[in-house]
């Protein structure tokens, strides 16, 4: 039906006939001539129509915003004054001599130029809205960066194995999406939260390397960068160690970015341990293009009067940490205020200050209401540490740990976004030394850090037994902007490893038979040391395209609450269904359940 995108005629197409398909970005009527900006998924072109050619103008004069047209013209070089330099199209036009309506459009629920139309229009009719030429950049971004990543393995030797969306529960942490069965009365099948356990079992199987652009599902508490489902790069190898993986990782990454974006990445990338992380960023993903750090300062308040303070400072699971922001003495009550509602937002009670007036005058040179509870060695001691300057103002946060990590590490971002100190560009990085075990305080037991799956460091097995908070893992995060884009592990290959972990964790070995007796009987019979990663792949397009959120780079995402605005699901089914799933419906009213 055409002999070209609309996005590809140029000055090189001057006097040449052209026939294009698309749809009506914009038709303006010129006082006799018309004007129809004609859009596909490459670019935008402008057709004029003279009223010479009597019926093609009567058509062009019918048509409105998103009918679908099919045009054939002749390419001329737009008059002097009219050239639009920032149109790749803009040179030239299109003088169009045929014109056929192929189908006609409501006017459309909204402009598609408008940037304030709301996120919910958007997605009820996301088919419009994914002709937006931002859309449009976005999507063919995601499609370029996953065939690069495709390219990339398949010319490592790997292969591509599709692994069930029907299966059993996987731990990664989420609640799991159930599938009832019909067959088996009250059995259900869970969506797999990853591929896991089924990417160890195929390196069991030998197939040595294996890959997969997947769907992985988790019911969890969304935000702009977690979907209920939403894909990973999976991937997995036998023989190897994490220094393999990572280089491997990073050379791929390096290579998509060079090769859709244009950008050279640091080679290597550097690596950062989750301690060091937490205690300069509060943070296992750190944003390094912001300068900000955090500052341990406990040690010298665990003596004074005022509680806030020497209370955590005290607790072995406390924190006291100041974070000096240059300049910030300009930040008014109001402002102050309003960072002290932020930071709340992560549980943090308060956000003590100090502004940094003149800082030769002592003591008496700076400005905070929590002075007076602190001795003047200590606050110069925390000046010093901190490298306050005069015009600087210094936060502080104590309390628990986990609360002061979350909320300085969520303020140094928010206030280096706000004040416009974030670095250009990408700043990516390794994290590694996660501890194996954290310790939640809710169910009262260890809890896997990366998963149940992930070795323990080789020469810390025996912490395993006298001090399980203090042994690492052998997993490792690829973080890019404050972004976890991947993250992975070399895997227990040993069953007598596997249970004992099982155990810390509070599984049973009924339970452990129970759950993963396949992965444990599997692990008898020849099971080769093996490792691999999976990378958020809506993620690291999001980050690559400039998106905020992981539903700009989506066809179809789902909205905060988990549901599809334009398929209205999930939606109530009949009794039939649900009868046949066994699953038992309350006759009165209309509600089933
Ligand atoms: P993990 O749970 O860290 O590891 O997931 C890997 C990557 O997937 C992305 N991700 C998400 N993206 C969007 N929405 C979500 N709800 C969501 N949850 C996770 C993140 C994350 O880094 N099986 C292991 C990998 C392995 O050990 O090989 C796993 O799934 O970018
Ligand atoms: P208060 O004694 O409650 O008036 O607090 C004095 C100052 O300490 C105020 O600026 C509070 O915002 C701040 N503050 C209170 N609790 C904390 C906390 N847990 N961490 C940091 N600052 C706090």
């Amino acid at each position: 039906m055409r002999t070209h995108y609309c996005g590809e005629i140029n000055a090189d197409f001057i006097d040449q006939t052209v026939e294009l398909c698309g749809w009506v970005n914009r038709r303006r009527d010129h006082g006799g001539v018309i004007f129809i900006d004609l859009r596909d998924r490459s670019g935008v072109v402008q057709v004029v129509y003279d009223p010479d050619v009597e019926d093609v103008f009567a058509t062009a004069e019918q048509v409105r915003n998103e009918f679908v047209l099919r045009i054939k013209g002749r390419v001329r070089a737009r008059p002097e004054g009219t050239v639009n330099p920032d149109l790749p199209t803009g040179e030239i036009e299109i003088l169009g001599k045929e014109l056929e309506i192929l189908n006609r459009a409501e006017t459309p629920p909204f402009q598609l130029d408008d940037e304030d139309t709301s996120e919910e229009l958007r997605l009820r009719y996301r088919y419009i809205d994914l002709r937006r030429p931002v859309m449009q950049e976005r999507i063919q971004l995601r499609a370029r960066v996953t065939r690069a990543l495709r390219r990339y393995l398949d010319e490592q030797g790997f292969l591509d194995i599709e692994t069930p969306m029907l299966t059993r529960a996987t731990p990664e942490g989420a609640r799991d999406y159930l599938v009832p069965s019909r067959v088996h009365a009250g059995k259900f099948f869970a969506l797999p939260q990853s591929p896991q356990l089924f990417k160890q079992l195929l390196m069991m199987s030998g197939m040595d390397r294996y890959y997969q652009v997947v769907r992985c599902f988790r019911d969890e508490d969304l935000r702009a960068d977690r979907q209920p489902e939403f894909t990973q790069l999976d991937l997995e190898m036998s023989f190897i160690d994490e220094e393999q993986i990572m280089s491997l990782m990073e050379e791929m990454i390096r290579g998509v970015f060079r090769e859709t974006l244009g950008v050279e990445l640091p080679d290597p990338f550097p690596r950062m341990s989750y301690a060091e992380a937490m205690r300069r960023f509060g943070s296992d993903r750190p944003d390094l293009r912001c300068s900000l750090e955090l500052v341990d300062v406990a040690d010298l308040l665990t003596d004074i009067e005022f509680k806030v303070f020497a209370g955590p400072a005290k607790d072995p699971k406390g924190r006291v940490a100041a974070l000096r922001l240059p300049g910030g003495g300009r930040l008014s009550r109001k402002e102050i205020d309003d960072y002290t509602k932020f930071v709340g937002i992560y549980g943090a009670k308060g956000l003590a200050y100090i502004k940094v007036n003149e800082l030769a005058n002592g003591v008496n040179g700076l400005q905070s209401p929590i002075l007076k509870f602190i001795p003047d060695e200590a606050v110069m001691e925390i000046m010093a540490r901190t490298g306050a300057e005069d015009g600087d103002i210094v936060f502080f946060g104590a309390d628990k740990a986990q609360v002061v990590n979350e909320a300085l590490g969520a303020l140094r971002v928010k206030l280096a976004e706000d004040l416009g100190l974030m670095e250009e560009g990408w700043r990516p990085l390794w994290v590694v030394d996660f501890p194996m075990f954290e310790w939640d305080e809710g169910s009262d037991r260890w809890h896997a850090l990366h998963h149940p799956f992930t070795a323990p460091k080789a020469d810390q097995i025996d912490l395993l037994e006298s001090d399980p908070g203090a042994c690492l893992s052998r997993a490792y995060d690829m973080v890019l902007n404050g972004t976890e884009v991947g993250g992975g592990s070399i895997r227990i290959h040993q069953e007598a490893v596997q249970e004992k972990i099982f155990s810390l964790l509070g599984i049973g070995e009924e339970e452990a038979r129970e759950k993963f007796g396949f992965l444990l009987d599997a692990l008898k019979y020849g099971c080769p040391p093996h490792g691999g990663l999976a990378f958020g792949l809506d993620r690291l397009v999001m980050l690559m395209a400039g998106a905020h959120s992981i539903r700009d780079v989506m066809a179809f995402p789902k909205t905060q609450s988990a549901s599809c605005l334009l398929t209205q699901a999930p939606s109530e089914v009949s009794t039939e269904q649900l009868r046949e799933l066994h699953i038992r419906v309350r006759t009165q009213g209309k509600k089933s359940g």
